[in-house]
């Protein structure tokens, strides 16, 4: 399959744009969309087929869920049932926005494999004016995970995207580098008081001065993950990244020791160490782009640099996962 990119411009005529997006979506098809947090992967949310190319696409798990993408709080009220004061507080509050609301499905409206099969569903209305008018225009609602290969950085690219989804897909749509740059907030509102199972954008004390109490999910912890997608392996550069602390001495210290070894060395941080073979920023809309160009180099390890006292919650949470908790000694 040929994957063609069509560059959205805000300053131009889009319509065939959008009509070749929507006739494919419609059609059971899958398309590549910006949102204001990583590029999504979007099919018909009804339509079970259509999913399963999501999946495939992706090499994704099946038992991991994917996130509904409408229009409007309205149109999200028609999917769910028994919806708590404290989520309609947050739609108000944050959408359109970074923040998935977990609550329950109405039964039979969306493809079970949107679900996996679980009673709940994760909605959010996008804050990007791509993904709006596409939503819009197609009056459907459009399961979107990020539009990566499964293990991999989310993209906030369409050359990202394009990367991992050449051949696979018929159409992404390029609306350049995505702002927020990391995943959506997921909040699970069905239980009291409401559980951040993914960090995103919208921090929890955000969440708190509107809903009052939220509690962390211990995933973390080693707790069995109720955000199902929680247990796979994250954000996984080629090379082994570890975290260490930011402190220059002990950061240029690791660099002579591994460049004892022969081996190459790729640094995320705030500030550049000349002594590394590679260095790429480390900041949270940076991320990502950082990751993938490590594995475009042929550095044997890669060292983020952090002060987790310090750090963005969401920034920290995906690091670690990239890291896979592992840290430089
Ligand atoms: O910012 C975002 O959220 C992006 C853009 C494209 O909207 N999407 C995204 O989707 O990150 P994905 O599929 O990569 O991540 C969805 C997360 C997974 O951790 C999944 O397990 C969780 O949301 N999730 C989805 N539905 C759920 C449900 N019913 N209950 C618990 N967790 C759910
Ligand atoms: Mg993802």
């Amino acid at each position: 399959m040929e994957t063609k990119t069509i560059l959205v411009d805000e300053h131009v005529n889009n319509d065939e744009s959008y009509a070749q997006a929507v006739d494919n979506i419609r059609g059971g098809g899958v398309v590549a969309f910006p949102t204001e947090t990583v590029y999504g992967l979007g099919a018909d949310a009804m339509n079970a087929e259509a999913v399963d190319k999501i999946f495939e696409a992706k090499g994704r798990p099946t038992d991991n869920p994917l996130i509904v993408h409408v229009d409007s709080k309205e149109t999200a009220l028609e999917y769910v049932e028994e919806v708590p004061e404290k989520a309609l507080q947050c739609m108000d509050a944050f959408w359109p926005g970074a923040l998935t609301l977990i609550m329950q499905a109405k039964p039979d409206i969306f493809a079970s494999n949107v679900t996996a099969g679980l009673p709940t569903v994760g909605i959010r209305v996008p804050n990007h004016p791509v993904a709006l008018n596409l939503l819009k225009q197609l009056k459907r609602p459009v399961a979107a995970p990020s539009a990566n290969t499964s293990g991999k950085p989310s993209p906030t690219l369409a050359e990202h995207v394009y990367f991992d989804m050449n051949g696979k897909i018929p159409l992404i749509l390029d609306g350049g580098p995505t702002q927020v740059g990391i995943e959506s907030t997921v909040l699970d509102m069905t239980c009291a008081p409401p559980v951040i199972l993914r960090p995103g954008q919208v921090t929890k004390e955000q969440l708190e001065e509107v809903i009052g109490t939220v509690r962390l999910s211990s995933e973390t912890k080693g707790n069995t993950p109720k955000a199902p997608g929680m247990k796979y392996a994250h954000y996984a550069p080629q090379a082994p990244l570890y975290l260490i602390e930011h402190n220059s001495e002990l950061i240029e210290k690791a660099i002579d020791h591994i460049h004892g070894k022969k081996k190459k060395i790729a640094v995320l941080s705030r500030e550049d160490f000349v002594a590394a073979d590679y260095c790429f920023p480390l900041a949270v809309d940076k991320l990502y782009d950082s990751l993938r160009k490590c594995d475009q180099t042929d550095a044997d390890l890669i060292l983020a640099c952090v002060l987790p006292e310090n750090e963005d919650a969401a920034l920290m949470n995906r690091l670690e996962k990239a890291a896979d908790h592992k840290w430089f000694s």
